[in-house]
Parts: C-alpha cells; structure tokens; sequence
C-alpha cells in the first residue's frame, strides 16, 4: 500500500515515514521545504533502509500534484504540510490561511480527481481553545484564538462537509497535544530555525547553551506549582498513532476526530527538573509574566484512540527528555 506524506520532511512528518516504511508501507513524500530540509530523506533512509520517493513540490501546485498521483498510484493520504506557529500567523494570517487553507483544498480536489479518498489530517488540540474542564474529550466545543489554529478548524469543517458530500471517503482527523522527543536514533528531531516558541526546543537550546535562559511564562497559575500544565507526548508515539490511522480508514469509510496524547499534564518546571535530571545538565530559567493567549492547564482523554484505533502513548517524560536532548548531542 502507497502512502503519500505531505510535509514529510518536517518534525512529526519524518517520524511517521519511518514507522510507515517499519511498518511496510510504501512512502511518497511531497514537501517544499520551506521548513526542512532535504536531508531528512537520507535520514529516513539510513534509520530504516528502505527508499523513499521524494518530490520537492508545494502542494499549492495542482498541476504537479497531478502528474505526482498520475504516476504513483497512491492510496492513502498524511497531510502534515502546513505552516504551525502560533506568534507568526498572528503577525502574517494571510499567509497562513493561504498556505494552509489553499494546500488543503488543492490536495483534496486532486485526492478526488483520482479517486483516492482516504486521507488522515494533522489537526491540534489548539481546536479547543480554553477547555471548560479537563480531561478534553473530542466532542468539548471548538473555538480558536489565533489564525493559526483557525486554519485547523476550517480545514476540519472542510474535511466534514467533504464526508457529508460524498460519503466514499475515509477520514480521520488527528488533535495532538504537545509533541516533543525525538527518535532514538538522533538522527530526526526538531530543529527549529531561531529563538523557538515551544517549550522544549527553548530548553534544549539553552542547554546546549545557544541561548542564556528559559524565561517561564507564569507561576501563578491554578496547578500543582503554579506553571503551566500540558500533555506532552513523544514524536514516536504520536507517529505510532498515525499507522493506526491509517489501518482505520483503509477499514473504514466514515470521519472521525481523535485525541493524540498521553491524558497526562506536566508542568513547565516538572519538564524542566526531569530535563535535567534524566541527561545531567542545569537549564537556568527565571520566571517572567504569563504569555498572553496560555491556558493554565490542557490534557487529552485519550479513551477514544485508545478503544477505537487501538493506540495508547507508551514512552514517558523521561524518554521525551533524553531523546530531545540525544538529538542536539547527535547533530552539534
Ligand atoms: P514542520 O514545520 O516540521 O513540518 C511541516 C512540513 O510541511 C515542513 O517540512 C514544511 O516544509 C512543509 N510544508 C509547509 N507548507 C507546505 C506546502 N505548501 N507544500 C509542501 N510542503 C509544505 O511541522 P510539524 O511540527 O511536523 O507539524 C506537522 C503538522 O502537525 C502541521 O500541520 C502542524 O500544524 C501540526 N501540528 C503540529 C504540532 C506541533 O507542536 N509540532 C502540534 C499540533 C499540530
Ligand atoms: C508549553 C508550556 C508555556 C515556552 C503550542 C501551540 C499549539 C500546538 C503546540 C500546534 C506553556 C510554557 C513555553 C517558553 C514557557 N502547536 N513556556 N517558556 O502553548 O501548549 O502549544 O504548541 O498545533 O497550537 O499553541 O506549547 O511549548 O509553547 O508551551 O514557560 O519559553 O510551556 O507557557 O505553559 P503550547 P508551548
């Protein structure tokens, strides 16, 4: 069976190629690079030693995805390609409903052009903006606070209108919470460009010492000690949920939408003692102001991938630490 992965170069993109290619899928990566880098593919290629078929193509690009589904016969769809942060597409929305939006629908009208209607969809727990209550169960009400995350929504609203058009395809729509780690090879990670925005990257670099120290944003806030809460889940596992999507809609046709995540909060300080504790290595941090737009607290119930994809996240914060942390010593 043929996999296309859009966005396959990129951070969750390439974990989810090696555990297609592990797990025996054929893989055609389509991917611009405008957050990558084309030697990913070698890396893909070297961890698990088998090819893949690679396209440096802007999904925006109709023609080209033509003559790309024309020539591989494929059958199923990951669509991770998309721009994802949250301070930029607030800065730039239109760029960010262009890309996202656009590359989006282009996929889908090739998608149905060749008859390919199975398709899993990279969607963010950003969709439920600030959760009445907790654990988060895929039917909370969705609300978004940035242009980014409004781009997830309306791809979502797009995906179900398709379904109810026409009731062929197959969709699974995935809300990760917050991936990091990275495989245990070191050879695929996250590597941002710049001053990150995320929690671990930010950690990370200041552990290799690039940047001084960690401000964390906010210690007054309703939790165990007044940091910032969220339900980190390893790249690996979040990747391991994305076969099982896949086994889903080459079963079933329908849509549906499932949580990706461990159920269980961490705060910011907790990540950062076990950070380091597990690799040995002092991160200094101060605490600043809250960053405006956080929630106090976000996890997932992840009863819904557990029951019906068959899928719970196996790695601990412990192994997301080490692992993040083994990439940068691996990539120096
Ligand atoms: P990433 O930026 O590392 O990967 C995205 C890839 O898509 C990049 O390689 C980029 O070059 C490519 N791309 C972007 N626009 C494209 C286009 N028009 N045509 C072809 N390629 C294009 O991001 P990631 O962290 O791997 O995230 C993957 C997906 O998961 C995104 O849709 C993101 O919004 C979503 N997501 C990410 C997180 C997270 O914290 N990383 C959380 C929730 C959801
Ligand atoms: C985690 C915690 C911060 C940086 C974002 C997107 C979301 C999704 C995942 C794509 C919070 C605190 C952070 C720092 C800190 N991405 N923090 N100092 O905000 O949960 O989610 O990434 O879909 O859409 O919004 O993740 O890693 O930015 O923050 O104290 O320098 O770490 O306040 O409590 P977030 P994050």
């Amino acid at each position: 069976m043929k996999v296309l992965v859009t966005g396959g170069c990129g951070y969750i993109g390439s974990h989810t190629c090696v555990e297609l290619l592990d797990s025996g899928y054929d893989v055609v990566v389509v991917d611009n690079l405008s957050n990558s880098k084309e030697d990913v593919i070698d890396k893909i290629e070297t961890i698990t030693g088998k090819k893949v078929k690679f396209y440096k193509e802007d999904i925006c690009n109709k023609d080209k995805m033509n003559e790309i589904f024309t020539s591989e016969k494929i059958d199923a769809v990951i669509h991770f390609a998309g721009f994802k942060a949250v301070g930029e597409s607030v800065a730039k929305p239109l760029m960010y409903y262009r890309n996202n939006i656009d590359s989006t629908l282009t996929l889908l009208e090739v998608m149905k052009e060749h008859n390919c209607k199975k398709i899993v969809f990279s969607s963010s727990a950003t969709v439920y903006g600030k959760p009445a209550s907790l654990p988060i169960t895929e039917d909370f009400p969705l609300q978004t606070t940035n242009p980014y995350g409004s781009t997830k929504l309306m791809i979502e609203m797009i995906l179900n209108d398709l379904y109810i058009s026409d009731n062929d395809w197959s969709i699974a729509i995935l809300r990760y919470f917050n991936p990091i780690g990275a495989h245990k090879s070191g050879l695929i990670g996250e590597n941002p460009n710049g001053i990150p925005n995320n929690l671990m990257p930010y950690i990370v670099k200041v552990a290799n010492k690039e940047l001084q120290e960690l401000s964390v944003f906010g210690n007054d806030y309703d939790t165990i000690d007044g940091t910032g809460v969220r339900d980190y889940i390893h790249v690996v596992d979040l990747a391991k949920g994305h076969i099982k999507a896949i086994e889903k809609v080459t079963k079933d046709k329908g849509i549906d939408k499932y949580n990706l995540g461990t159920g269980k909060g961490y705060s910011v300080l907790q990540i950062i003692n076990t950070f380091k504790t597990v690799n040995n290595i002092d991160v200094p941090y101060k605490i600043v102001d809250r960053r405006p737009g956080d929630i106090d607290a976000c996890y997932a119930s992840t009863k819904k991938a557990n029951d019906v994809l068959n899928w719970h996240a196996e790695l601990e914060i412990e192994e997301m630490c080490r692992d993040a942390w083994n990439f940068v010593n691996k990539n120096r």
